[in-house]
C-alpha cells in the first residue's frame, strides 16, 4: 500500500510486514528493499551496541510504566551500524507506527509542516542525517519538539497573524554521522543522546550467520569470521560482503561459504585483510608517496585521488580513524607506521635510517 504525506514530494511505502510498521521514502526501493528484508525487528534479533541496547530498554519501560511518549532520541555514529535499523526496532517494541525521511527531503518548510501534521499520537518520526536539515527547518521543529505545537503564520505584512497549531506528542528520532554539525539548540531539545560504535569481529560474524541464515545462504563459522574480519566493524558491509562472496561460492565452488572460499572472493575483489578498498589504499599511499606521510589537507587528497572530500570525511575516514591507519592533526591527515606496514612500504625511521647509509 502506498500512501502520500501532505508533504507532496514525499511519497511512503508501507511496509508488507504487518507487525514492522516502518514507513520508507518509495524512492531507492532496490537498495533499500534488501536492508529491510534482513533487518532485526526488535532487541533479541539485534546484535551488538550492547549497553545501548540496555540503556534503551530501560527508557522505553519507564515510558510505558509512565504512560508518556519516549522522549527525542539522537543517534550519531559512521554510516552502516545500525540507526534507521534502530530506529524501527525501537517503534516495534513500543508498538507504535513510525515515519522516516530523511533532512534532503525537508527543504522547504511546508515538507516539514505537512510531515509534522500527518503524524498520529505517539508516532516516531525518524529524521535521517538530521545534521543537513535547514534553518527554517529546524526553526519549526523547536516548538514542535519542546512543547508539540506549530507556529504558522497567516495574513501579509500589518495584518499577519500567528497561530498556534497543536501537534499530537511525537517521539523525534534523528540520525547523524556528523553530531558536531548540529545546531546547539537542536542537540539540546534530544532528551537522549547515543553514539554508535563499530562492530567487534565475533558480533559482525553473528549478524553475517543471521543474514546468511535469513537469504538461505550455507556459511560455516570460520567462512563467517573471514568475511567479518574485513567488514570494517559495519553491518552493513558485512551484509553486502556476504551476498557477493556467495556469488563467488555459487559460481565457483558449491555454494558453502567457507574460510577459503571467503578469503579468495574477497581477495579478488581486492577488500584486503584490514577490509580496506582500494579507494582507502589510494587515500593512504598518496599520504605516503605524496606527501611523505603526511600531513596533508583533505582537500588536496580529495582532489588528488578524484573522491568527493565529503565522502571521504564520512565513509571511508571514520574506520580509517578508528583502527588507526589514519591521524587527524590541526595541519591535516598523516598516517601511522601500522599504514606503512600494512601497505607494504618500510616505515619512515627505516627509509631515512637506509639513506643515512
Ligand atoms: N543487520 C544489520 N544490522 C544488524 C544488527 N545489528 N543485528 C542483526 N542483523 C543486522
Amino acid at each position: 500500500m502506498s500512501i502520500i504525506a501532505d508533504n507532496e514530494n514525499l511519497e511512503y511505502k508501507k511496509s508488507e510486514d504487518k507487525k514492522n510498521p516502518i514507513i520508507k521514502p518509495v524512492s531507492d526501493e532496490n537498495d533499500k528493499a534488501f536492508e529491510n528484508n534482513i533487518r532485526p525487528k526488535n532487541f533479541d534479533t539485534y546484535i551488538g551496541q550492547t549497553s545501548l541496547k540496555e540503556n534503551l530498554k530501560i527508557t522505553i519501560e519507564a515510558a510505558k510504566k509512565r504512560s508518556k511518549t519516549l522522549d527525542h532520541l539522537l543517534f550519531y555514529g559512521p554510516p552502516g551500524l545500525g540507526k534507521t535499523t534502530l530506529a524501527g526496532v525501537i517503534a516495534n517494541e513500543t508498538g507504535v507506527p513510525i515515519k522516516i525521511t530523511s533532512a534532503p527531503a525537508l527543504e522547504r518548510p511546508r515538507d516539514i509542516i505537512g510531515i509534522l501534521m500527518s503524524l498520529e499520537e505517539g508516532q516516531i518520526l525518524f529524521i535521517d542525517e538530521i545534521h543537513r536539515l535547514n534553518k527554517v527547518a529546524e526553526e519549526i521543529l523547536y516548538p514542535a519538539m519542546e512543547d508539540f505545537y506549530l507556529d504558522m503564520t497567516t495574513g501579509k505584512s500589518q495584518t499577519v497573524k500567528t497561530l498556534r497549531v497543536p501537534l499530537p506528542k511525537f517521539t523525534l528520532i534523528g540520525a547523524t554521522t556528523k553530531a558536531g554539525e548540529l545546531s546547539g539548540p537542536l542537540r539540546d531539545r534530544f532528551g537522549i543522546i547515543h553514539r554508535l560504535e563499530f562492530y567487534n569481529e565475533k558480533e559482525l560474524a553473528q549478524v553475517i550467520k543471521r543474514t546468511a541464515s535469513i537469504l538461505e545462504i550455507e556459511i560455516d563459522d570460520k567462512g563467517a569470521l573471514a568475511i567479518a574480519c574485513r567488514s570494517r566493524g559495519t553491518p552493513r558491509i558485512a551484509n553486502r560482503l556476504v551476498k557477493r562472496v556467495s556469488d563467488y561460492a555459487i559460481v565457483k565452488y558449491d555454494g558453502k561459504i567457507t574460510e577459503d572460499i571467503a578469503n579468495e572472493s574477497l581477495d579478488i575483489l581486492k577488500i584486503d585483510r584490514y577490509g580496506l578498498d582500494t579507494t582507502d589504499r589510494n587515500l593512504l599511499k598518496l599520504i605516503i608517496e605524496k606527501y611523505d606521510g603526511g600531513p596533508v589537507g583533505i582537500e588536496t587528497i580529495a582532489a588528488a585521488i578524484g573522491e568527493d572530500s565529503r565522502t571521504i570525511e564520512d565513509v571511508c575516514e571514520p574506520f580509517l580513524l578508528q583502527c588507526g591507519l589514519l591521524q587527524r592533526t590541526p595541519r591535516g591527515r598523516k598516517v601511522s607506521p601500522e599504514t606503512y606496514r600494512h601497505l607494504g612500504y618500510k616505515t619512515q625511521n627505516q627509509s631515512s635510517q637506509q639513506s643515512l647509509f
